[in-house]
């Protein structure tokens, strides 16, 4: 337990060392207003807003996706190319919104 509360430690911590860009996170998020939304409220009842949604929440579940952890047949191919520094970014932004 105290390893892994460490290790938790350690990377919220690493998390902020380098601050997200909204303004970039802006510019990468473009394929996903489609169905997300321009501005982060999504236009039919299948796809959620992401708007005012907590930052830290949008990167886990971008990551999960990535990763494999969470599944979904669009999502997951929508979060694979993104790198780690995209995601920190868009979830910047949605949050901003
Ligand atoms: C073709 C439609 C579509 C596109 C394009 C799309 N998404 Fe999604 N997104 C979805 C759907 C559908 C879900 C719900 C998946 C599920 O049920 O697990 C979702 C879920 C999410 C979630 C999780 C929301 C939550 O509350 O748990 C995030 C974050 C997200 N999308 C971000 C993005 C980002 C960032 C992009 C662009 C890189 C993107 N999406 C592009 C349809 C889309």
């Amino acid at each position: 337990m105290k390893t892994l509360a460490s290790a938790l430690f350690l990377l919220l911590t690493a998390g902020n060392l380098q601050a997200a860009d909204p303004e970039a996170g802006k510019a990468a998020a473009n394929t996903c207003a489609g169905c997300h939304g321009a501005e982060g409220i999504s236009t039919s009842p299948q796809w959620p807003n992401l708007a005012g949604q907590k930052e830290q929440y949008l990167a886990k579940q971008l990551m999960d996706f990535k990763s494999g952890k969470r599944n979904d047949p669009v999502m997951s191919a929508m979060a694979a190319p993104l790198s780690d520094e995209d995601i920190k970014n868009i979830a910047a932004y949605y949050s901003s919104l």
